[in-house]
Order: C-alpha cells, then structure tokens, then sequence
C-alpha cells in the first residue's frame, strides 16, 4: 500500500486502490451499517473521512487514539470532500485515554483553556492552523529575502552587546559556576542572550550590501503582556548604501505584502479559520482574503513624525494615563490612539528625540542631539511591529556619543566598522509573533508560539 498524507489524500485527482493513511481520529462516528472515522495527520486542516464497515470498531478507536488505516481511495459522494477511505484495516497505533485526555472531541475549546496544555494544544486545529501557517510564513520571510538578492546571516545567540541599552538582558552563566567572589565568567566577560542580532548585521553589511537574519531574541521583560516574550522570534535586515529612511519603510511593506501574500496562498483554509472563529469582529482588515485575492497593507498606510504624533495626542480629546510630552516615549495607549486617529490603518511614527532611542541611531542634524532618524511601525491591533533606523556612519558622531555613554571601549570594533570604508546604511526589526498575531488577528501573543513558555509556570 502506498502511504499517502491526508493532503495528499484529500487532493487526489484519482482514485487508489491500495493505500495507507497514519493520523490521529478526529471523530468516530458509529451507525448501524456504517463506521465513519475522521483522521487528521497535521498536514492539513481537513481531516480525511474513513468510511468502515462496523465490524472494524473496537474499544480503543477512539477520538484522540493514532490510527493506521488501509484500503481503497475513492471519490466521495458528499459535496463537501473530494476523496473519502474506504477502509479494509484499521490499526489503533496508540490508544487514547478519552477520560483523562484535556481535548474532547465536537468542543471548540478557548485559547486560554489550551494555554494550560502547551504538550497537548497541537492536536487542537487552531493551533494546527496556526503552526501550519507560521512555518509557511517563515518560509515566506526566507524567501522574500533570498528572492530579492539579500544574503542570510546566522547571527550569535549568546553575545557580550546589548545592542538596544534598555537592559533587559538575560545573562548567561554556567551551571557549574561557583558562587565564589574570584569566579570569572565563562567568555571572561558578562554573555547575555541577544536582544538583536542588528550590530551582527552591521558587520555583515560592510561587505555584503543586503543582509538578514531571522532567530531567536531574548528580553527580561513583563510576561504578562499580551504583546511581550521573553523568547521570541526577529527577522532583521541591514541594508548598506542607504540614506533615505524611506527606502527601510518600503523594504517594511515589501516584506509584509509578499510575506502575507504567500501565507494566504499556501495557507488558505487555515487562515479563514483564524477569520471565522478568532479574529471575526477585528474592524480592521488590512489583509482580506477574498478567494485569496490580498488586498494588504492598504496604500493608506499614514506616515507622521515624531512631533506630529506628540501634537495630536496632546489635542486628543481623551486623557492619557501617560501624559504626552515630547521627549517622552510613546505608550500602548498613544500607540492605539495614533493609530485610531489616523483611520486604523499602519502608521509610521519618523524622527524620534535623540535621547529616547539607542546609540547607533543616525543623528538627523535639526538642532543640538534633537532628533534621530528612526521608523516605528505601528500597526491596529498590536501597537509596534517593526522598528529601525538609518544608522550613525559618521565616525566623529559616533566617537562622541559613545564616549558620552562611557561606551567607547566596548564598541571599539563598532567604531572601526566607521574607520575602514564606512557607507550610510539601515535597517529593522520585525517582530514574528506580532507580525502573525496582526495578520490573524490573535490578542494574546502567547497563542501565536509553538509553546507557551513560562506561563502556568510551563517551561517545558
Ligand atoms: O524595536 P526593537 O527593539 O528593534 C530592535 O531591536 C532593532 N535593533 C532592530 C533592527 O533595527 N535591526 O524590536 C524590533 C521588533 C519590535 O518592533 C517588536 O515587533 C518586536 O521586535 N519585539 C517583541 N516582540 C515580542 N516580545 C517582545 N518582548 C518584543 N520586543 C520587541
Ligand atoms: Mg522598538
């Protein structure tokens, strides 16, 4: 027999006559002269239909247990499926405790309730769909990359920079490390897991002009938050003879519209879930997905600087938990306000205060260390999902403020990066998660990772 997917299966254009599906059971459904079985196996949202004799049930055919089952492919005669198994064998592989086991079959299940199975939720078709869709998606980011001439950079996961100075780093140490005072570090200075991999990037971008990578990032930060991961996934890119800030946002959109195009190609029906049962009253559709037609990223995405964005949050007719104040840093609430005020639609927040962002920010001359050359993109729904900058070049501006930072020693080799053959250059990050809980419009960002890490104290 020949071993089919249940994909492979279901988009069969002819029959078979020997073949072998391996899945878990969906559904049992038994009648007087028939069995019906539904099995899933991952590759698809659709499970494949069994159709059995009753004489093939037994006590652990059940919903949950792994089942291999041979026999016929045949055209179905239901409207609704191509193909249906006609079964000759059905094997129980594993059997499933239905009792104990935390999904049951026939209940759609809350995210919340899954959360609290992060070994179990997989079997569950959302986050099927979802998986399904964010390894399409990862793809898709690879892709766009490759596609447009970029070359892929592993950057270090455990590094000595911290890249964005907010510190919220994790260090990293070794198991073994005596708590005495003479301890050295392993490397022999402090490691911490990376928060970005972009000055990698910048080293890289001194000699090959368009570079990327797409891994993992760490930050200590609030874990409760339904847009915040201790772990969670960048896709960086660093572009070198680059002036404009301009030419970084198009590279932003160009991402986001190939990469969700791809996603609604390959992945349609697992989107029209997230469309139908988990995003069905999000307002603002930038990417629908009639017949898989996207209309994405709106051509009324909105640009303002800075100061603009300060100006009409002072004006709001609403009062801020925060006040807004230039010099200040843009909170969740401001975020959605800006984004409610321009038509909830992208908005791309330019030029921010010098003093807010972090040192390799390129300074934009409008007065004394006034205003860097710096792009947030903030989006409906999820507040910031890119963020980059044209970066400091210029060595005399560099030296000076790192110095000020009382950085210079340990940016020596960045500094170098500005002494042998430095060009304007800039980049962004794009968070992963936030991208895909934007396009499915997922609230909480735990439910957009293989595994909910940390929560319900998990850390499976
Ligand atoms: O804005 P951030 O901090 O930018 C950087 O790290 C730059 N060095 C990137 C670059 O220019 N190469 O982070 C980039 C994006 C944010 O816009 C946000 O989408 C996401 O990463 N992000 C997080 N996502 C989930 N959980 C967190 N704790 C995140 N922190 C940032
Ligand atoms: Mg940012």
């Amino acid at each position: 027999a020949v071993r089919l997917r249940v994909r492979e299966a279901l988009g069969a254009r002819e029959p078979a006559d020997a073949v072998r599906v391996q899945g878990w059971v969906r559904s049992v459904r038994s009648q007087k002269e028939v069995l019906f079985l539904h099995i899933n196996d991952g590759s698809s949202l659709e499970s494949l239909q069994v159709v059995a004799d009753p004489s093939l049930e037994k006590r652990d055919l059940t919903f949950g247990s792994a089942v291999e089952v041979q026999g016929k492919l045949v055209k179905s005669p239901h409207r609704m499926q191509n193909m249906e198994l006609q079964a000759e064998t059905i094997r129980v592989v594993g059997p499933c405790d239905i009792w104990s086991f935390p999904l049951k079959a026939k209940e759609r299940h809350p995210l919340e309730y899954l959360r609290q199975f992060p070994h179990l939720r997989c079997r569950n078709n959302t986050l099927g769909a979802l998986l399904r869709i964010r390894s399409e998606a990862t793809a898709g980011i690879h892709s766009f990359f490759q596609d447009n001439g970029y070359v892929h950079i592993h950057t270090p996961i455990i590094t000595s920079n911290d890249c964005e100075g907010a510190g919220e780093l994790f260090q990293v140490e070794v198991s073994w490390a005596k708590e005495s005072a003479e301890k050295t570090h392993f490397f022999n200075v402090p490691a911490f897991l990376t928060v970005s991999g972009q000055l990698h990037l910048e080293v890289m971008a001194g000699a090959f002009t368009h570079v990327f990578t797409f891994g993992p990032t760490f930050r200590a930060e609030n874990s409760q938050s339904r847009r915040h991961l201790a772990e969670f996934y960048m896709v960086e890119a660093e572009l070198s003879f680059t002036e404009r800030l301009q030419d970084i946002m198009q590279v932003m959109e160009d991402l986001f519209k190939t990469v969700t195009s791809t996603v609604l190609s390959k992945c349609p029906q697992d989107v029209a879930l997230f469309r139908k049962y988990i995003a069905p009253a999000q307002k603002v559709m930038h990417v629908t997905g009639k017949n898989c037609n996207p209309v994405i990223l709106s051509s009324s995405s909105c640009r303002i600087s800075y100061s603009e964005a300060v100006e009409i949050l002072k004006q709001a007719p609403q009062t801020f938990t925060f006040k807004p104040e230039w010099g200040c840093d843009l909170q969740t609430e401001h975020e959605k306000y800006l984004v409610k005020h321009c038509g909830e639609v992208p908005v791309f927040v330019v030029n921010y205060p010098y003093d807010l962002k972090p040192f390799y920010m390129r300074d934009n001359e409008d007065g004394p260390q006034h205003t860097v050359a710096a792009v947030d993109l903030l989006v409906p729904g999820v507040g910031e999902l890119c963020g980059g900058s044209l970066r400091e070049e210029r060595l005399p501006f560099l030296e000076s403020r790192l110095q000020r930072l009382g950085l210079t020693d340990a940016y020596q080799w960045y500094l170098d990066l500005r002494k042998f053959g430095s060009v304007p250059h800039g980049g962004f990050g794009m968070g992963f998660e936030r991208y895909l809980q934007y396009i499915l419009g997922v609230d909480n960002i735990k439910d957009v990772i293989p595994f909910p890490r940390f929560s319900h104290s998990c850390l499976l």
